[in-house]
């Protein structure tokens, strides 16, 4: 059985609740478990944190052992070279997914700290976004 994880950032907590404009009203564990149910064939682990360094450490924690990791790393992205070098240091390749269309918002938002090292970028299709990195997966 493939293990994916996927690992949300900060304020990833609040979805449902956050910016319903931009980024919808569905909870995470909501839109989480109709995936778990989709891809009965994949075991699909979940993180969230708010903490840059919890992040780094998930990272070295599965970064070894599974064959996927799907992260939104919210904005970190966009400030954070400690998790883009994580990226680079773990061998699991790594998908980089936005609910937004991160490059139709703020300028700050185009920049990425994850992009360069990852295997690929999914953005701008709401939660589906990270449906479309498990596909990348199978
Ligand atoms: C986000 C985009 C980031 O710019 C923002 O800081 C987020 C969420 C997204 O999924 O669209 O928190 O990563």
């Amino acid at each position: 059985m493939k293990k994916l994880i996927i690992i949300n950032g900060p304020n990833l907590n609040l979805l449902g609740k956050r910016e319903p404009e931009i980024y919808g009203s569905l909870t995470f564990t909501e839109y989480y478990n109709e995936l778990v149910a989709k891809y009965s064939e994949v075991k699909i682990d979940y993180y969230q944190s708010n903490i840059e360094g919890e992040l780094i450490d998930k990272l070295h924690e599965v970064g070894f052992s599974y064959d996927g990791i799907i992260l939104n790393a919210a904005a970190y992205t966009h400030t954070s070279v400690g998790i883009g070098d994580a990226v680079k240091g773990i061998e699991t390749p790594v998908v980089e997914v936005h609910i937004s269309n991160t490059f139709s918002r703020e300028e700050i938002r185009h920049q990425s700290y994850i992009s360069a090292n990852a295997r690929g970028v999914i953005l701008g299709f709401g939660l589906q976004s990270y449906d479309l990195a498990i596909q990348s997966f199978l």
